[in-house]
């Protein structure tokens, strides 16, 4: 890996309109206040998709077959790692950069994504680790089982993570995945999408999910998608392109905020019974 001689922006200070917008706690998607007081927010168990869906062929073999069982915690699970900014690498969240040995970076529409993530109360989540992982440009994932026939990119690993800051903010850069097709139907795409996790206070703590690109119109084509009951639902994974936020000859901003529970719970999908 190679840090680029020219790049100081990412993991130093975000631009103006960045900041503008990481001065308002408190505020959600569309700018309203989100839940305040000590409100109870029922778990609404028909938001998430159901476990069998035929439609996303591997749903079949992969959605349990009997009742789940309930096993208690080991205390490593409960205890293991807590992850801080000392463990991040200055690149780590600049997926341009960050596999590149090409001052110039991957190859690609450039983005920043940014966003935060709360509870079901509106309250930031801090010191949180994402970790995310996609396509390159031209929809190839740098994987030895991939079998789409776009090229890797040789300056593009595809793979970053970062940590939320004292209000639950964070951001990273890449370049915008491309779409790729996959093993489902006769002809199923996947729109572009970036994969995340998020970690808890333990290792075992883990949400796994992934988020799509506002306008894009294989959002609403793909099968897996379309296991997701309402669009209300599906909307929550989409980034919303954000250009009070972009970066002027650079890059444009995605705004793509992340909830952990409650009315408005993200969709994660190794929790598809919510927290
Ligand atoms: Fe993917």
């Amino acid at each position: 890996m190679t840090a680029p001689a020219d790049d100081k922006r990412v993991g130093g200070e975000p631009n103006a309109a960045f900041r503008e917008k990481k001065s308002a706690p408190g505020q959600t998607p569309g700018g309203q206040r989100d839940n305040v007081g000590n409100s109870y927010f029922m778990r609404d168990r028909s938001w998430h998709a159901p476990a069998l869906t035929p439609l996303y062929k591997t749903s079949v073999t992969r959605s349990p077959q009997r009742a789940p069982l309930s096993f208690a915690t080991t205390l490593s699970e409960e205890t293991s790692p807590v992850f801080g900014n000392d463990t991040l690498g200055p690149l780590d969240n600049d997926l341009i950069h960050n596999f590149a040995s090409d001052p110039a970076g991957a190859i690609g529409p450039r983005i920043v994504v940014y966003g935060r993530v709360i509870d079901e109360m509106g309250r930031p989540v801090p010191n949180t680790l994402i970790e995310v992982w996609q396509a390159n440009a031209g929809g190839r994932y740098r994987h030895k089982k991939e079998g789409y026939l776009a090229p890797l990119d040789p300056n593009f690993g595809g793979c970053g993570r970062t940590i939320t800051d004292e209000n639950g903010w964070f951001e990273f850069r890449t370049i915008q995945p491309g779409p790729y097709p996959w093993p489902n139907g006769p002809n199923d795409w996947r729109p572009a999408h970036i994969h995340f996790s998020i970690f808890g206070h333990a290792f075992a703590q883990r949400l796994i999910s992934q988020f799509y690109f506002e306008g894009d119109p294989m959002i609403w084509q793909c099968p897996i998608v379309k296991t997701i009951p309402t669009k209300e639902a599906i909307e929550t994974l989409v980034a919303k392109l954000d250009m009070g936020a972009t970066i002027p000859m650079d890059a444009r901003a995605y705004r793509f905020d992340i909830v952990l529970r409650g009315r408005r719970q993200t969709l994660f999908e190794n929790r598809m019974e919510g927290l």
